[in-house]
């Protein structure tokens, strides 16, 4: 949470910084700001509210220089006022700062400052850092000692940048929070994440924690904590600009729940050969000595986990998703020598996930991430990492990647059922394989044909919604309340079907639509459980194939393709991404920036 962009080279700044922050807004849209060098001081533009308000701010005096620093923020220390925003600035307002991360520290830090005489003007941790900076100056031997010395005196997680009154440079750092280096002709950006800069070049170097670096005209010095030289890999990315943008809808939601069927053929490409599964850095034989696993996940990326705990149980692989929030303190007890953890995480970056990774680490597990982002700290930190290929997604609900991780869970379950000799890959391997391939072209088949629209509009302002779904539809049902809940505000919520009766059936009435899922196999409980609500006057909305017995009970009917059950509550959740897309609208919700979220969720 919360984004950082700066920017060094020919021209004005200004314009490249603003973009970029609106390329992030997706991590934080509580206040946003910028500074900028301009020869006589330095300019810093703030404001409470979203990227606009500032850009508002601007118009009419809009800040020369060519190089500058901006923040989108998600207020994790006092609330989004201008005060609040970021750049912050130390007394003498010779030196800006943007951070992303917490200072756990600050406390401490900030008293100490302040029987020196300081005056902070903000309620967040980040104000420490500029008043440090500006404290070591005064005798330090140069100005990359003062910052080293700063950075030396913070305790928690950061990505930091700063900009120092007549100087021609940037000062970097990180501690677990990302940053990324951008690497264009004649110009140098840092950023949390690639698509603040990928119109401009796809040369990037990811920071490592504990790596400084100091921003020239002319080139970048990164070094170690004690000063030592680090060198770094160049990299190339892989997306197309055009990913970051919104190519023509209206939502970034919208284009990413569309654009789910090329999402999934590059998931697949390479991986399936006949009736096999080909995991490019998993050769036969690599998790022979698997016993069990465990997933760590949250959120979306937990329910994608769930599916993957669902399908491993199958094929007899003991197997079990956990909360990463809670999986250090209740769960790494168990694990063995012989344990596979799986952490599943779009954007790699999840504070609680990555403290889960650690936990299994430091217990002796094997680690495998599977994530979205190439050289994100979970991508780095895992022993392994398998890459979703989804594309950049912006819009803060996560979609296709739901859709991208559960293919290559599902990916990876196969492959270790084939490793491990106590179990059998499924009977209908092939045919599984077969349906697989054409899922992309059956999730189109979904959008080109879905009435989720009019159903949403149908059912827009009932009191609650509930989703219900057995096996691996529970995941999906779970995953389609919390799409539900996140981007309408409306209360929702996802049971396993069976469960219903035992309590939350309390809650049913004629005023809360039942959305029931339905795999083409063993559905005949779910079709009970429909009834029961129905019976209690609630309105049954049921996601199946066509024909199926659902249908004549329903009072409204969403038809997916039929496919192998492996793959139904796939194309259901395209249909229930659509119905709360189609809600939010109604209810004219800001779609892609839900209130109090961000897309990355980087404090624990
Ligand atoms: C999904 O719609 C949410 N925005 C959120 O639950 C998200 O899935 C969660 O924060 C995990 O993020 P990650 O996949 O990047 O780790």
């Amino acid at each position: 949470m919360c984004g950082i962009i700066a920017r060094i080279g020919e021209g004005d700044a200004i314009t490249k910084l603003v973009t970029g922050l609106e390329n992030l807004e997706y991590r934080g849209y509580d206040s946003a700001g910028v500074a900028v060098q301009n020869g006589s001081g330095i300019s810093v533009y703030k404001r409470s509210g979203q990227i606009s308000e500032l850009k508002d701010a601007i118009v009419g005096s809009v800040p020369k220089g060519n190089v500058g620093i901006g923040h989108t923020r998600w207020s994790t220390h006092g609330p989004p006022t201008d005060e609040n925003a970021h750049p912050h600035t130390s007394e003498t307002e010779n030196v800006a700062v943007v951070h992303n991360g917490i200072i756990e520290n600050y406390t401490e830090l900030k008293e100490r400052l302040e029987s020196d005489g300081h005056e902070f003007t903000s309620d967040t941790d980040t104000e420490v850092i500029p008043h440090l900076f500006e404290y070591y100056l005064q005798d330090a031997s140069s100005i990359e000692d003062a910052f080293r010395k700063t950075i030396d005196d913070l305790e928690g997680s950061y990505a930091v940048a700063a900009l120092v009154d007549g100087v021609h440079a940037i000062y970097a750092a990180r501690q677990g929070s990302p940053l990324i280096l951008g690497l264009d002709n004649d110009e140098y950006y840092l950023a949390s994440d690639v698509p603040a800069f990928l119109d401009h070049t796809d040369r990037v170097v990811y920071f490592e924690d504990g790596d400084i670096a100091v921003l020239e005209p002319n080139g970048v010095t990164m070094t170690d904590l004690e000063g030592n030289m680090v060198t770094r890999d160049v990299e190339r990315i892989d997306w197309d600009p055009e990913d970051a943008g919104k190519g023509g809808y209206e939502h970034y939601m919208l284009k990413e729940i569309n654009t789910q069927p090329n999402a999934l053929t590059n998931t697949i490409e390479g991986r399936v050969e006949d009736s096999e599964v080909i995991l490019e850095d998993f050769p036969e034989g690599t998790f022979e000595d698997v016993d069990d696993v465990q997933f760590v996940a949250c959120g979306t990326s937990y329910h994608a986990a769930l599916y993957g705990q669902q399908l491993l149980n199958q094929t007899g692989i003991r197997a079990q998703a956990f909360r990463a929030s809670e999986y250090v303190d209740s769960a790494t007890g168990s694990i063995t020598e012989n344990t596979l953890v799986i952490a599943v995480t779009q954007s790699g970056e999840t504070a609680d996930t990555l403290g889960a990774l650690r936990g299994a680490k430091e217990r002796g597990a094997r680690t495998v991430t599977v994530t979205n982002v190439m050289g994100s700290t979970a991508a780095r930190e895992a022993d392994d990492a398998l890459f979703i290929r989804a594309g950049p997604e912006i819009g803060v609900a996560a979609t296709k990647t739901f859709s991208s991780q559960a293919v290559m869970l599902s990916l990876l379950s196969l492959r270790l059922a084939e490793d491990i000799e106590t179990v059998n890959a499924p009977d209908d391997q092939a045919e599984l394989l077969r349906e697989l391939q054409k899922l992309p072209e059956h999730v189109q088949t979904v959008l080109d044909s879905t009435t989720a629209k009019r159903i949403a509009s149908r059912y827009t302002g009932s009191e609650a919604f509930f989703f219900i779904g057995r096996g691996l539809n529970n995941a999906v049902a779970k995953e389609g309340a919390l799409k539900f809940k996140e981007i309408t505000y409306e209360h929702a919520e996802g049971f396993a079907s069976g469960e219903l009766k035992h309590g939350p059936l309390a809650l049913v009435t004629p005023d809360t639509p039942v959305f029931a899922l339905f795999n083409g196999d063993k559905d005949k409980k779910t079709l009970q459980n429909a009834e029961e609500a129905q019976a209690r006057g609630a309105p049954i909305v049921s996601v199946a194939h066509a024909d199926h017995p659902a249908e004549k009970i329903s009072d409204a009917f969403l038809e997916i393709p039929d496919t192998h059950p492996m793959w139904s509550g796939l194309l259901a959740n395209v249909q229930l991404q659509l119905v709360s897309y189609y809600a939010a609208k109604n209810l004219g919700r800001p779609i892609d920036k839900p209130r109090n979220l961000a897309k990355s969720v980087t404090v624990e």
